[in-house]
């Protein structure tokens, strides 16, 4: 297994120069940094440190969270209540391994039930989530490391009375699973006072590191995803990363490299254009585990998600001539799942269409990503190419621990903590002070402050 090919990287550092330039070089000058940052990654994990628990995910045992996934599988839908690092994992996984279109298939084609995510709180979409189950076979598994975050405690308390109205407490309760914290925030005291049932969410893993816990394999596993394979494809990724010391040999090293060197050239924006539908929510996991890791301090680089080829009709304008402030990822997946050939039309009219005839769909997706990355290097623009063989659970299971590994990593060159989001935790404040919640008037009156100066003119047509 871990013999296979987990994904190639390529880098040409001809393209950018000048000042701007980054090189090869460049990056073997980080060795030592890198040595370093990966130690550190290393002991804080193995000293079980607030924050560092995920790059121990892959090996810890999930013999509770398969037989939980298992009375989820009979339920006919799962809607699942949590927001950031409870959401997003989650919609990532099911969009890259699941047949599009999930909840339209029917259940023969399915054979697992259907899945919504309530995050946002808005009260159309949790209605209509609503109205699309039926509450005697549903289950509700709700998500929250810190167990307080107003979004879900707000989308949960809607959930929880429908639940209880319609069917009772004693059904209601069975239908729910809560995955919060040991101890911290409300949720545990609601699973102590009603009997539900639930998953420990581990101390030392923070919410954008924590799809390959509890809260991303629960209803991943319910749904027929390989959680066991998404594992092991993890765990391959770390020790392919451990073996490897020297710089260029080391796709996780020169991407993080890359990264860092980048955004001290002033390019603060960093593109990921995966060329499948199937990772465009990968591209917004990435976007939250970058952004809210790395944006402290005053540094950091904007996580940008876009996707090809349909961004190609949208955004290449802008990313080849416009300024040269970005650094780009295009991601590829080698073979597709189900190809398609293209089929020789009869008609005249498309004469001019035959050098399509024949050809497969993968391969012109695959030859629109190398447009695109010649395009880009053609403009001088920093452009990196990072493929997998193919997107299966394995595969999947090492992008993330790589990403996440890559982002720690950079968090460590950059010297912030990656592991904190101070940000984040200053508007829970704001909203808790804004709703009235005691404790927190202090924060309250500081928001009222600075709306006055927000909006200290307001012009209206
Ligand atoms: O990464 C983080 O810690 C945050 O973005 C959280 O995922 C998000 O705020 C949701 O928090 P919680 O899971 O505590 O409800």
């Amino acid at each position: 297994m871990n013999e296979k090919l987990l994904m190639s990287l390529a880098y040409g550092s001809a393209v950018t120069t000048g000042e701007r330039a980054v090189t090869f070089s460049d990056l073997t000058g980080l060795e030592d940094s890198f040595k370093e940052a990966d130690a550190w990654l290393r002991q804080g994990a193995s000293e079980g440190k607030d924050g560092f628990g995920w790059m121990n995910l892959p090996k810890r045992n999930v013999d509770d969270i398969q037989a939980l996934s298992r009375w989820l599988a009979t339920r006919e839908s799962i809607v699942q209540i949590g927001i950031g690092g409870s959401a997003l994992g989650n919609l990532m996984l099911h969009g890259a391994l699941l047949p599009p279109y999930w909840n339209e298939l029917p259940k023969a084609k399915r054979g697992s039930p259907r899945f919504f995510m309530s995050d946002n709180v808005d009260p159309t979409d949790n209605r209509a989530i609503w109205e699309l189950i039926d509450p005697e076979s549903t289950a509700i598994i709700v998500v929250s490391k810190s167990g307080s975050t107003a979004e879900t405690a707000s989308n949960f308390l809607f959930f929880w009375e429908k639940l209880r109205d319609t069917l009772g407490e004693a059904k209601a309760r069975e239908r729910v699973v809560v995955v919060t914290d040991k101890e911290k925030g409300i949720l545990r005291p609601f699973v102590n006072e009603t009997g539900c049932k639930s998953l420990i969410l581990p101390a030392d893993v923070g919410g954008r590191y924590s799809v390959l816990s509890c809260v991303g394999l629960l209803s991943a596993w319910a749904l027929g995803i390989d959680c066991k394979t998404l594992l092991s494809g993890a765990s391959a990724v770390d020790e392919a990363i451990s073996k490897t010391s020297s710089v260029l040999d080391n796709p996780a090293w020169i991407l993080s490299g890359l990264s860092y060197l980048h955004m001290k050239k002033n390019r603060n924006l960093n593109i990921i254009m995966p060329y499948a539908d199937s990772l465009d929510r990968f591209g917004e996991w990435f976007a939250q585990l970058w952004g809210e890791s790395l944006g402290k301090d005053g540094q950091g680089s904007t996580p940008v998600r876009a996707l090809g080829a349909i961004d190609q009709h949208s955004q290449i304008q802008l990313y080849t001539s416009g300024p040269d402030d970005k650094l780009f990822t295009i991601m590829t997946v080698e073979q597709g799942q189900k190809d398609i050939v293209l089929p020789a039309a009869q008609e005249k009219a498309f004469e001019k269409l035959s050098y399509l005839y024949g050809k497969s769909m993968d391969a012109l997706r695959n030859f629109e990503a190398g447009a695109t990355s010649a395009a880009l290097a053609k403009s001088g623009k920093p452009v990196i190419s990072l493929s997998i063989p193919v997107l299966d659970a394995y595969h999947l299971g090492a992008m993330i621990q790589f990403y996440e590994y890559v982002t720690g990593l950079t968090g460590r060159l950059m010297q912030v903590n990656p592991f904190d989001q101070p940000g984040v935790e200053q508007g829970k404040d704001y909203t808790y002070g804004l709703m009235g919640r005691s404790g927190f008037d202090a924060q309250a009156a500081e928001v009222r402050a600075l709306s006055a100066k927000i909006n200290e003119r307001i012009v209206s047509l």
